[in-house]
This record gives structure tokens, sequence and C-alpha cells, in this order.
């Protein structure tokens, strides 16, 4: 077994990691729920990569039909020309999107998607004659993308801190995260603070500064799954209609049926102004994202005499778009959404039994198929652990040693304590793996456990 603390030279070859202290396993196939490196050994994908592969490793049918586009279309100029792929797409994506969304625009990754709604809004306002919007309201922690635009209206202060200098900070709000609610209320003896922030935040920007309000419905690494209140989202769009503001609803996580929904705001009976998709759209067989909108938006911009001012080289990608289609398909034809369901309720369900009351665990949320796993040094208090720990590091290192993939992430309580794993597995995971990924987990938090007790002295609350 590898030792969790393990730290490697610098990797040889020529790739620049983003982590430049540690060596990757080199993974040389993967097959349904489960990945191989170049030693035979075997990882189950608890995750999906990045909360991506919905569809599953090696899957032969959307494999097939890449391949198919591949010979007959690969490329073309998304402002030159148009193509099937993309219609069809399109037409697919409005179809399944809350009703009233029926423009989409596709674009290769999740912040290229959020620099595009960004652009998109400020377009809007600007062909309403209205040039002085231009902020983005957003979430404090939330995560929207790495860019220098995207990392203005993104909450995650380890990955900005340095780059402050170079990006336009926007106005934040607390999350309606209930388990770290910042009026310290308890749902639901609350009146929804969180969601009348909102409107604090406009009145102190001034109304007539803000574009929009982005935020993901589910939210994803930064809120570790947590899925809001009933009413949250409905107040949202109330405020965002009575101070003239877009309403941004980042999928890129939680979206394309991985909370059990095709689409996670749905739930809430809320129409956003603009969707964005990207991570399982195409469950990983290409890089793609989408921003769906209203048409009266694009007609609005149409109007004003002006194009949409944005465009990428690899806008429309034909492949991409393929792989796209290629995966719903799969969803649908095998009901998979209705096995994320299924499945993500057994998932909690055994989270629950095994680790709701284990010494390291604050929290246990999540819908459908995306789970997140709070650890606190203090289940009382809920204090988090020092970041000096790496506890969630920990956990991530002696679970990959154990052969199972979960997601991290840090900084989510103020900017650099907390801790947080997700699982999001595939649609195709059994109940077998669903038992095996828990059985690891819960012996990798043991192990984690014994740690912490006999190197630092800690003992739980
Ligand atoms: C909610 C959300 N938005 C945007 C992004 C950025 O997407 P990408 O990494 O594809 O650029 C991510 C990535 O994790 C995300 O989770």
């Amino acid at each position: 077994m590898l030792s969790a603390h393990k730290k490697f030279a610098y990797p040889h070859g020529n790739v620049l990691y983003r982590k430049l202290r540690y060596q990757f396993p080199c993974i040389v196939r993967g097959e349904g729920v489960y990945l191989f490196d170049n030693e035979e050994r075997r990882y189950l994908d608890a995750s999906g990569g990045a909360m991506v592969v919905n569809a599953g490793h090696g899957n032969a049918e959307v494999a097939h039909a890449l391949g198919e586009q591949a010979a007959k279309l690969a490329y073309v100029s998304g402002i030159q020309f148009t193509h099937e792929p993309v219609e069809e797409l399109a037409r697919e994506l409005c179809a399944l999107a809350p009703a009233g969304l029926n423009k989409a625009f596709f674009l290769s990754g999740g912040t290229e998607a959020t620099e595009a709604a960004m652009k998109l809004a400020r377009q809007y306002w600007v062909a309403k004659n209205q040039t002085t919007k231009y902020k983005v309201i957003s979430r404090m922690p939330s995560y929207h993308g790495n860019t220098l635009g995207a990392m203005g209206v993104s909450g995650r202060q380890h990955y900005r801190t340095v780059f402050e200098p170079l990006y336009i900070d926007h106005p934040k709000i607390p999350p309606p995260v209930c388990y770290r609610c910042a009026w310290e209320k308890i749902f639901p003896q609350c009146d929804y603070e969180c969601a009348q922030e909102l409107e604090l935040a406009i009145q102190k920007a001034a109304p007539e500064t803000v574009a929009a309000f982005i935020a993901e419905p589910v939210l994803g690494s930064t809120g570790g799954a947590t899925v809001p209140p009933e009413e949250y989202y409905p107040r949202i769009m109330e405020i965002c209609r009575k101070y003239d503001i877009l309403f941004i609803a980042d999928e890129i996580l939680c979206g394309m049926g991985r909370t059990g929904d095709w689409f996670a705001i749905s739930s809430y009976g809320v129409t956003p102004d603009v969707l964005l998709v990207g991570k399982g759209l195409t469950g990983g067989y290409a890089a793609l994202s989408a921003m769906l909108t209203r048409e009266e938006i694009v007609t609005t911009i149409r109007e004003s005499g002006s194009e949409f001012l944005h465009a990428q080289t690899f806008a429309n990608h034909p492949l991409a778009c393929a792989a796209g289609l290629a995966t719903i398909r799969f969803l649908q034809q095998h009901e998979l959404l209705a096995r994320c369901q299924a499945m993500g309720a057994l998932l909690h369900q055994e989270l629950r039994a095994r680790l709701a009351n284990h010494p390291l665990v604050g929290d246990i949320r999540g819908r459908g198929l995306l789970a997140g796993i709070e650890f606190v040094q203090n289940r009382s208090t809920r204090q988090p652990f020092p970041r000096s720990w790496h506890i969630v590091e920990l956990i991530t290192a002696t679970a990959l040693a154990h052969g199972l993939v979960v997601w991290s992430n840090v900084g989510h309580v103020d900017g650099k304590d907390g801790d947080l794993i997700l699982l999001a597995p595939p649609f195709i995971v059994t109940a077998e793996q669903i038992q095996e990924i828990v059985n690891t987990l819960a012996r990798v938090v043991d192990i984690v456990v014994d740690e912490i007790q006999h190197k630092r002295g800690w003992t739980h609350v």
C-alpha cells in the first residue's frame, strides 16, 4: 500500500502537472466505474473524475458515435458554418431544459461558459440601454471557473489571493448552506436570510450597476453537495426580477442528470435566464460546455444591432457536440436518470448508516449520485481541522492507496480551513459497487482517525 503521506520527487518528463510535488498514477484504460493503471492496479472511480463521467468509462456506444463523426466531419469553425451535431444537440438540450431556454451556445469548458454568460448579461443590459450594469453577484464560497473573469465571481479564496491585482472582484453573499448558516439559524426556523442577503447586496452595490447573479443550484465542490431548501431559488428569482438582474444557474457540475433530474434547478420550479452545463454533458468523451438562454435575451442583442461578442476557435465543435448527443442518448436509452435516483438513494442511505456518527464526519449531504461529506474536528461546534493537518489530503491519498478515487475540496469554511470530499460515481454504478465505495471509505476514515490520534494526539469530541 502506498503511504498516504508519500510525496514524490518532481516527475520527470515534459508535462507540467498542476501538483508540483506528486507523481500521478498513469491510467491506461477505463471500464465502467473502474480505471486501470500501467501496473494493472484497479481504481473505483467514485468521483467520475472531476464529477464528469456519467455514462461510464470505455463506453462503446459513445466511442462508436465519436468515431463515426470524426470520419464524417471533425471540425468546422462555428462562426463560418453550422452542422447537424450542433443543431441536434441544441434542440435536445433546449427540450430537456426548463421551458423558455431555447438558445444554446457551445464552448469547450465550464470556465468558458461562465465567461460567456457574464458577457451575455453585460451585452443584454447594454442593448437595453442600461449601460451601467456590469457587476455579477455570486456567493462565497463558490466556484465558477479559473480564468481571470471567472475568478472574479468565484469564491475560492486560496485560488484567488495571488492573482488579486489581475481581476475585477465582484460582490459576494453567503451561500445557503444550513450546516454552516451565516446567521446561525436552524432551518426551518429562519426567514431565508441567505436569499434576502441578495437584495441587501444589490442595494449596497447599487442596482443600476448589477447585471446578474450567478449560483450553483446544488452546490458543488466548494459547497460539498449542499441542496438549498425549496424556497431559496423562488425567492432569489423574485429579487432578480424586482431589480432587473439576470439569474445565471451554473449547472456545470450538478446538471446533466447528476442529481437525478436533467437539471437541478427544475425541482425549484424556476427558469433561470441563463443555464450553464459542462462536465457530464459529454461524460468526459470530449471537452464541451454549453450556455443556454432565453430567446428574448438574444433578440434584444440582435435588435440593438450587435452580434454576440464571444467566439472561440472550438465553439460549436462538431465532434464534441456528437459526443454530447451520444452521451444524452445513452443516458436516455438505458434509463440512467432513474438509475441515478435509485443508486443515489442507496448511496446516501449507506453513507448515513456507516458514517453519520463517525467521529470525523460533521455532515453528509447531496442528491442523486452527488454526495458530499464534511470532516470536522469537533462535531458539536463544527470546528474544522487546521489546514496544516491536511485531513482531506490524507483521506484522498489513503482512499487512492485502497483503490478508491474521491474528489477533495479545502477552505470552504473561512477561505483557509475546511475539509470536504465529493462522491459522484458514473450512473451505471451497481448496488455492489456502492457497497464497495462505502465500505472502503469507512475503512479509510478509520485509518485516518488512527493516524491523527497517534501522530497528533487528536481525540474526538
Ligand atoms: C460549478 C462549476 N462551474 C464552473 C467550473 C469550471 O469548469 P471547467 O473546469 O470545465 O473550466 C466548474 C469546475 O469544476 C464547476 O464545478
